[in-house]
């Protein structure tokens, strides 16, 4: 069994993202109600977070929310929305203690205002940690950010602030939600499902891609273990031959 100290030796993503998926299948095979899932992938994103920072991954980016899923029973969004109050409260300490910097990225001013608000405190009081950024997707959509990107650059064209013949790979980066991250070196989506479900489409395109039957609650120290192993033994060659790379 490998361990951090073994995995910290070798290569590591700078970015990791992960698609938390599951909770409701994890619920309904205990006979629960699907909320319980979320609840208990409250432990597993504790477990994540701390294990990470421990590596020392620089940035861990997770999807809590799509835009999507505003499209669920109410109550199952009500109480998603409840959960992430709770969590922040609870975990503003951990963070901290970790040294922790929290983020969001998404249409963050749709969720409701506790929960805005609440997130916004975190935010601030984790602003000057220097270690690891946790940057949570919430009411995040890829095309939704790709699109807003687009309607800010079409602005900036028609007001002649910027050419079209200066748009590059840099600026379109620049109008994302992700502008002052890197691009996802590692994405992990567990629950057996082999889809991307609309996050970080731009900011994947050399992504290596993990998937895992694991559900989310039962992800743990051990699961995130296996998938930067995984990752340790790939050859990423973006686009050029393995005798190019030495
Ligand atoms: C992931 O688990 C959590 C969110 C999408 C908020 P799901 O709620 O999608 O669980 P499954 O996929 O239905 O099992
Ligand atoms: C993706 O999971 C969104 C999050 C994990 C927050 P979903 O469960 O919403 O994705 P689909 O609907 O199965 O593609
Ligand atoms: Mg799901």
């Amino acid at each position: 069994m490998d361990t951090i100290a073994k995995i910290k030796q070798g290569r590591l993503p700078q970015h990791l993202a992960i698609i938390m998926d599951g909770n409701g299948r994890w619920a309904k095979q205990r006979g629960k109600l699907r909320v319980f899932g979320h609840e208990n992938g409250v432990r597993a994103v504790r477990e994540t977070v701390e294990t990470a920072a421990k590596i020392g991954i620089e940035y861990l980016t997770l999807y809590a929310f799509s835009t999507e899923n505003w499209k669920r029973p109410r109550l199952e969004v009500e109480t998603l929305m409840k959960l992430l109050v709770a969590s922040l409260r609870k975990e503003l300490k951990t963070l901290n203690d970790n040294n922790i910097r929290l983020r969001a990225i998404g249409r963050t001013e749709a969720l409701p205002k506790k929960a805005l608000k609440e997130l916004e405190e975190v935010m601030a009081m984790t602003e000057k940690n220097s270690g690891m950024t946790l940057t949570l997707a919430l009411s995040y959509g890829s095309r939704e950010e790709i699109t807003s990107a687009f309607r800010a650059l079409s602005i900036k064209v028609k007001n002649n602030l910027i050419s079209p013949d200066n748009i590059d790979d840099a600026i379109i980066n620049e109008h994302l939600y992700t502008h002052d991250l890197p691009d996802v070196d590692l994405l992990i989506r567990t629950s057996g499902e082999h889809r991307i479900s609309n996050f970080l489409l731009w900011q994947i395109a050399y992504a290596e891609l993990y998937f895992t039957d694991v559900f989310w609650p039962d992800f743990s120290e051990q699961h995130l273990i296996e998938a930067l192993k995984s990752y340790q033994n790939r050859e990423r060659r973006f686009g050029k031959t393995s005798e190019q790379l030495i």
